[in-house]
């Protein structure tokens, strides 16, 4: 009989100690709110002359659901024969020059993406200005161009120095490929592939 009552009791305990270790289900009140997708946030940053470097920052932010933003320079004029003279020349002597502040802020982006046309083999001024001032808020940068035939490998190098940090993907457009739609096409779906890969996956909480 004593037996049976010690079983008895620790059924009932073994019950009781199941019971409490199972998850409860939590209150409607208790539950924690829903909260949205967490995108990598990115800028593009670009500076265009003539148009070309601006299409294809157009494209490149549309594809990737970017922000973007052109540097407008104040004091220069590089337009006619005289502005392309200077202009060449001052990109040859590596100057800068003043760009007026962002609307947007460098440091609040996961990465900024930074597009420059080909001058003399080399960034332009306000692209050199722009790393020189804003180089310590940039997280992660990516690099892009456009040029009549070369360049971009000499500029790429000069912005990776004075950013601090290796690009996580760079492209090139030669002026050709920008104006003919599918290879503009077709150079962007490469590189906001090579871009979405570095950027982190996208966290539901
Ligand atoms: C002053 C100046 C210098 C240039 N130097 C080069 C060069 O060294 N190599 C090159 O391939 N293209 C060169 N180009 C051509 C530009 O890189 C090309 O036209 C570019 O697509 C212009 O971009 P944008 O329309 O955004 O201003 C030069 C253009 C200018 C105005």
């Amino acid at each position: 009989m004593k037996k049976h009552l010690l079983i008895a009791a620790l059924s009932v305990l073994t019950a009781a100690l199941l019971a409490a270790a199972e998850p409860q289900p939590a209150s409607p009140t208790e539950e924690a709110p829903a909260m949205k997708a967490q995108e990598a946030k990115v800028l593009v940053v670009y500076f265009s002359r003539s148009g070309n470097t601006g299409a294809v920052a157009k494209e490149l932010a549309a594809g990737l659901g970017a922000d973007s933003e052109a540097l407008t320079e104040q004091g220069t004029d590089w337009s006619g024969v005289w502005g392309w003279i200077t202009a060449g020349r001052a990109a040859w002597k590596e100057e800068t020059s003043s760009i007026e502040k962002l609307k947007k802020e460098p440091k609040d982006y996961d990465l900024v993406i930074i597009g420059t046309p080909i001058w003399a083999w080399n960034m332009t001024p306000a692209v050199r200005a722009f790393l020189t001032i804003y180089k310590d808020d940039l997280k992660k940068v990516a690099f892009f161009a456009t040029e009549g035939g070369s360049g971009h490998e000499k500029a790429f190098k000069n912005m990776e120095a004075l950013a601090g940090k290796r690009p996580v993907a760079t492209a090139f457009w030669l002026e050709k490929e920008v104006k003919d739609p599918e290879k503009l096409r077709e150079k962007m779906t490469t590189y906001v592939a090579d871009i979405k890969k570095t950027l982190p996956p996208s966290t539901e909480l």
